[in-house]
């Protein structure tokens, strides 16, 4: 299923790649997040997408603009499908994320990666806001980057299962959702498990995510190409 991205949150390169081969066709695509990139760096990117793979680099950017545009042209150069960048860095930084990503591949000659604006962070509460002086609901401030990766030209966020609805009303269909917490249904994962207000990968899809973002179901099952396939065929 093209909207299912794995995220491969393994401990090598090694495991990675054979994770990768296992769930090739099934899947639509792989997250590589910070562990990852920072134990193998961009040979694990480009050992992907050399292989046609789509890969969402899950670095989430933060910085001053021109800092974020070198960084974005940086990932489209390894041949990323989709980069994203925190919402709150503001208007003028993801203008430039967008225009980097955009441009770069122009100059290669490729197709420009996604950017994708993170809103609020879901290990916040409206507590830990308002010690960084955002002095409204966890809801509200979602909406409010939400909106402000729209007008500044990103192509999506990432929203919790919860954050759905509200983001496809305001930012409209051809907005990309990108969701993690995906549990429940086909999705399960054995012993303890971190991730709160979840939904399942059908539930996520029916209330209106473009992706959803599945780690540990998949990646720690006994057999993660069947777990994959009883996630894609739920939805
Ligand atoms: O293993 P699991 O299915 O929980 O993996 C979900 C992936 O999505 C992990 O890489 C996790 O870091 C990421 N993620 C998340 N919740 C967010 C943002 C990212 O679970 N709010």
């Amino acid at each position: 299923m093209d909207q299912l991205l794995v995220a491969l949150d393994v401990e090598s390169g090694a495991r990675a790649l054979q994770l990768a081969d296992q769930l090739r066709g099934v899947v639509g695509g792989y997250k590589i997040g910070k562990r990852l990139f920072t134990l193998e760096g961009p040979p694990i990117v480009r050992a992907l997408t050399e292989r046609g793979d789509r890969v969402f680099l899950d670095l989430k950017f933060h910085d001053i603009p021109n800092t974020v545009a070198a960084a974005i042209a940086a990932a489209a150069s390894l041949g990323v499908w989709m980069v994203n960048v925190h919402a709150s860095g503001g208007r003028r930084m993801m203008e430039a994320a967008r225009d980097a990503a955009r441009e770069s591949a122009a100059r290669e000659d490729r197709p420009a990666p996604l950017v994708i604006g993170v809103t609020v962070l879901t290990s916040m509460n409206a507590e830990a806001l308002a010690e960084v002086g955002v002095d409204r609901p966890v809801a509200e401030q979602v909406r409010r980057l939400s909106r402000l990766a729209r007008d500044a030209g990103l192509d999506g966020v990432v929203a919790s299962p919860q954050e759905i609805g509200l983001i496809r009303e305001d930012c409209g269909p051809a907005f990309s959702i990108v969701t993690p917490g995906i549990r429940g249904g086909t999705a399960v994962v054995s012993g303890r498990d971190d991730q709160e207000r979840t939904m399942s990968a059908r539930e996520a899809i029916l209330a209106g995510a473009s992706y959803i973002v599945v780690g540990r179901p998949i990646v720690g099952a006994a057999d993660p190409r069947a777990a994959a396939q009883r996630i894609s065929s739920e939805c």
